[in-house]
């Protein structure tokens, strides 16, 4: 038996398993007051919020059933869930609220697909993907808007988003076609030895709320294209973007079958995928503490695994760094989304002679960031996810203060109300804070102070998280040493924004295991077989 998971009752580190207030109700509690038969009818929304649903509603990309071999599906008890848009609290839509017997037939649906998608040729397969890609780019403003709707982020962020997310799909249609395996010269010279590569089988791709599309394309992408089939669960508070994206994967021609969506009772359905025998893998991106949760659960059916969990990411600003340069890249890093991003640096790490001119700079340049409605002219930080985020924003900055930090920027909710909250810096933070320890998630520059190279090294790997890190300097050996140092799977030098597609993400430590994208994300998805032929040959 797969170990239990339930992730609706956690206790929450990292706040992308937050369950929506609506505004303080658990998923769990709106499931159960949400007994009726799921309508698509749209919700009472304020204009802007209903002209954009209503355009994608007849674009037909406000989808709001599962998909289940390549047919949409309502939850085979009829029970919905609301879908909100946390700008405003308002709901946009109710959406089929699944659980394990849908994922079952998702699961059979991807099993009955694999064998015939894991066959036709790598270009067929480029080429699918190839118009999937195509036709997120043609769509690109309707997603973008339906990111924003669903998950809050100012619209130009949404539109990096669909650049980002649909990069996946086009990188992994190029990769299709390199999967190679090997020759391996052979110690006995009546023999031949080889490597084929192979896809996994049946994928359980489980994904957060903060990146709609891109977390779901980094996984399904390279899934595909290495003859893998799907099984998605897009967040509960964000599936609206993954349901358009497996729209147009049928719009794609891809096969039914090989993308599923299932979506709502996440205990449940992560419970399914984890208990099936047919599911070959599951990759995560979430919190540390469900990562662990997924890790031992896969371990009854030995199923492989890719988790990009929490970070705790140090970016480290050095006396001799440029000053201009450190600003906006740590403004970059820590800002996007929020702050509401695995990578988002969460501990500003200043070296003494510069701390305070760095200080001040950095809250020159953050007070003119604009807080409001991700559609809004000039916008820059939306809202956070709900009011559980902030909460924990609230109480970090409340330890920090009670043990005395100060805050110099910001520190409290936006007058804007709903969970926009101030862009905010704390000065004199030291290691033992909970600020330090903890992933804020939130839009919280937290600065510690430092001497030495060496206690910059030190303080930065204090945590046991290992996923992004950051390094201001003008030194080009200093930048070898730091980066050689820090115990952590991604380092940014000099720059705030270091994901793409090409390059591999992931994690050390309790940050996770494998990596996405580039060549070698692709590798998560495929088994190593061996061969060796004896040459019967007599002659
Ligand atoms: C994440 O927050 O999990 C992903 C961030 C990124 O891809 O840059």
């Amino acid at each position: 038996m797969a170990a239990a998971l339930n992730l609706g009752r956690m206790t929450l580190p990292s706040s992308k398993f937050l369950s929506r207030p609506s505004h303080l109700l658990s998923v769990k509690m709106q499931m159960q007051m949400q007994m009726q038969f799921s309508s698509p009818t749209l919700t009472k929304m304020s204009t802007d919020a209903q002209s954009v649903a209503s355009k994608l509603d007849s674009s037909g990309l406000l989808r709001t059933q599962g998909l289940i071999g390549g047919k949409w599906s309502d939850a085979y008890d009829g029970k919905t869930i609301k879908v909100y848009n946390p700008a405003t609290g308002e709901s946009i839509v109710d959406v089929a609220c699944m659980g394990g017997r849908e994922t079952n037939d998702a699961i059979s649906a991807a099993y009955d697909a694999y064998g015939s998608w894991s066959k036709i040729t790598a270009a067929e397969r480029s080429k699918f993907l190839r118009k999937w890609f195509d036709l997120l780019m043609v769509h690109k403003e309707e997603l973008a808007q339906l990111i924003t709707l669903e998950q809050g982020k100012p619209l130009k962020e949404s539109i990096g988003e669909i650049n980002y997310g649909a990069a996946f799909i086009e990188f992994s249609a190029e990769e299709a076609k390199r999967i190679y395996g090997d020759i391996i010269p052979s110690p006995l010279s009546d023999r031949r030895l080889f490597v084929l590569k192979q896809p996994v089988g049946v994928v359980g791709a489980i994904t957060p709320w903060n990146f709609p599309l891109a977390m779901i394309t980094r996984k399904v992408g390279p899934a595909l294209a290495c003859g893998c089939t799907v099984v998605i669960k897009p967040s509960e508070l964000t599936p609206l973007t993954a349901l358009a994206a497996a729209e147009l994967s049928i719009q794609a021609g891809i096969p039914a079958g090989v993308v599923n969506v299932v979506m709502g009772d996440a205990p449940d359905i992560g419970n399914s995928l984890l208990a099936s025998p047919q599911v070959r893998k599951i990759t995560f991106t979430g919190s540390t503490a469900v990562g662990k949760k997924l890790m031992a659960g896969s371990a009854d059916t030995v199923k492989k695994v890719s988790l990009e969990l929490g970070g705790n990411a140090p970016c480290i600003v050095f006396d001799d760094a440029d000053l201009d340069v450190a600003v906006k890249g740590t403004i970059a890093a820590k800002f996007r989304n929020s702050g509401q991003t695995c990578v988002c640096a969460n501990r500003i790490i200043v070296q003494e002679g510069i701390y305070d001119k760095f200080a001040n700079a950095l809250c020159d340049a953050i007070q003119n960031m604009k807080v409001g409605d991700g559609f809004s002219e000039g916008v820059v930080q939306g809202p956070l996810i709900n009011e559980a985020a902030v909460k924990k924003v609230e109480s970090l900055i409340h330890d920090a203060t009670s043990k005395g930090a100060k805050v110099i920027l910001g520190g409290k909710r936006h007058s804007l109300g709903f969970t926009f909250y101030e862009p905010t810096v704390i000065s004199d933070v030291d290691s033992e804070m909970r600020i330090s320890r903890e992933e804020a998630f939130g839009p919280v520059a937290p600065l510690l102070r430092f001497k030495t190279e060496e206690d910059a090294i030190r303080i930065a790997n204090d945590t046991n998280a290992g996923l992004g890190s950051y390094v201001f300097t003008n030194s080009i050996q200093r930048s070898w040493r730091v980066a050689e140092a820090l115990e952590y799977g991604l380092v940014g030098i000099n720059e705030g924004v270091i994901s793409t597609e090409v390059a591999p993400f992931g994690g050390v430590k309790e940050s996770g295991l494998g990596r996405e994208g580039s060549k070698y994300g692709l590798d998560e998805y495929l088994e190593m077989k061996y061969v060796c032929l004896r040459n019967m040959n007599k002659e």
